[in-house]
């Protein structure tokens, strides 16, 4: 999942987050694919969910710093993908990363994060830009 200017949202500090999120994704999902081992694998999981936590963190920071309307409804969002990563690592400390994760990584957490970054969080940056 490349990093492109089109995934901007215009917030500075969370764009530099969101780039990180992506090379992190990557690292993940490379992982898996070269059949890394599996502690390996566990750790970037573990490590993109802590960074993540980490960032929504700080982005709810910003949305209830600027008054956002949609304050609330964003941080559920981000709550359930939290809580989806967390079954995925789950699943591969109880049985390892195959194909069929890959897969998963692709549905779950690159699609996942290109959507919300292109729907909801440059809706924030365009709500927080007219400011
Ligand atoms: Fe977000």
């Amino acid at each position: 999942m490349t990093w492109n200017d089109n995934l901007k949202i215009g917030i500075p500090a969370i764009d530099t987050q969101h780039k990180m999120l992506c090379d992190m994704t990557d690292n993940f999902l490379d992982a898996c694919k070269s059949g890394k081992g599996r502690q390996e694998i566990v750790n970037l999981i573990s490590f993109l969910e802590q960074y993540t936590i980490r960032h929504f963190h700080d982005e709810e920071i910003v949305q209830k710093q600027s008054g956002y309307p949609k304050f609330e409804e964003h941080k559920a969002i981000h709550e359930a993908f939290i809580k989806k990563v967390q079954e995925l690592k789950e699943e591969i400390i109880r049985d390892g990363a195959s194909i069929v994760t890959v897969g998963k990584i692709n549905s779950i957490v690159v699609d996942w994060l290109l959507n919300h970054i292109k729907k909801e969080d440059q809706e924030l940056g365009r709500y927080i830009n007219k400011k």
